[in-house]
């Protein structure tokens, strides 16, 4: 595992005073450079107490997704073994999108505290506020383009695994939506690049409302949002839940390359809530209501249409159109 960072030694030894000499034996730094990195964690808003005799102490931490404390124990084969941090971004898709043409290699994850342009699906935008888990993972699998969505099945079926480890409930709404008690937690955003009929690379965003407070929702997601300090009533431990996250995704991705794309469809259908129900669903500004049969193997949404023929959808969103009660079981 290498040496420890200083925030980890720090923390194992909370409330006690670590000499300088110790510390830099831990991290494998030097002691000039233990100060720079107290300093920089102080500036992150930990609290570090520093006596020129006794050592450095941590007083308080803050809730921060420091990439060096991510890796420090993270056991993926891929994801996640490049960690691009950044405290504010516009979008941390755009960023990867940009590493990616660059060259960055796979598995490598671009993650912020904060987005000042998060984008959600269909042009619109994502309410990216610090506590929020936002990260962008580039994968670049030797599959064919339409495959492709299975790589984002892969990214929910991650992030379900990882809600639900939590003790919290969560199920898939076409075509990658994570809910809770009918309230959006987790939304995905993926972008392909292809050549020749086959993937370049892929930019799988993923936007997990993590400590977001009910009251920092803007009126207009209030009703519609959720976050797991919400349904949790308390914070997690962001950097906990991105390490499981990234070991989940890692877990997926080796499935995909294998080419098992039965088994992460399957993994989807089971978390999916919106297959059986009769739906409406809004595309290119028409609504079209029919009954969800399946999704293809192109990750498109069956409808059973009322003219009794079955169409697929690659894009929308769906509603689910609930019945009044008398009419239950009269059709
Ligand atoms: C949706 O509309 O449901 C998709 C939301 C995706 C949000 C994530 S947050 C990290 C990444 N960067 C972005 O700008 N968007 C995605």
């Amino acid at each position: 595992m290498g040496k420890m960072p200083v925030l980890t030694v720090l923390k194992q030894r909370r409330g006690e005073f670590v000499s300088g000499q110790e510390l830099a034996r831990a991290s494998g730094v030097s002691r000039t450079a233990i100060w720079k990195q107290i300093n920089r964690l102080r500036e992150a808003g930990f609290s570090i107490e520093a006596s020129t005799k006794r050592g450095y102490r941590l007083v308080s931490v803050a809730d921060r997704l420091l990439p060096e404390e991510i890796s420090w124990g993270l056991k993926t084969q891929v994801v996640g073994k490049r960690l691009i941090y950044f405290d504010e971004v516009g979008s941390t898709n755009e960023e990867a999108k940009r590493l990616a043409t660059e060259g960055a290699g796979d598995g490598t994850v671009v993650v912020a505290e904060r987005q000042a342009g998060g984008r959600g699906r269909q042009g619109r935008g994502w309410f990216s506020p610090a506590g929020g888990v936002w990260l962008s993972v580039i994968l670049r699998p030797e599959i064919a383009a339409t495959d492709a969505p299975k790589a984002m099945m892969v990214a929910v079926n991650a992030v379900v695994a990882v809600v639900k480890s939590l003790g919290v409930e969560a199920s898939i709404k076409w075509p990658n939506d994570v809910l809770v008690g009918g309230r959006k937690l987790a939304g995905i955003l993926t972008e392909m690049s292809s050549h020749a009929e086959l993937v370049d690379h892929l930019i799988i965003g993923i936007g997990l409302n993590a400590n977001v407070a009910a009251d920092e929702y803007p009126p207009e997601l209030s009703e519609f949002a959720t976050s797991l300090q919400i349904e949790k009533e308390e914070p997690v431990d962001r950097v906990e839940l991105v390490r499981c996250l990234l070991a989940e995704l890692d877990r997926g991705y080796e499935v995909l390359k294998l080419g098992k794309f039965d088994a992460v469809v399957e993994e989807w259908r089971s978390g999916c809530e919106t297959i059986g129900q009769t739906v409406e669903l809004a595309c290119h500004g028409r609504i079209v209501s029919g009954l969800a049969l399946d999704v293809d193997d192109r990750g498109s949404l069956l409808l059973r249409l009322k003219n009794g023929f079955t169409k697929a959808f690659a894009a929308g969103d769906v509603t689910v159109v609930k019945k009044p009660v008398k009419a239950i079981g009269k059709n």
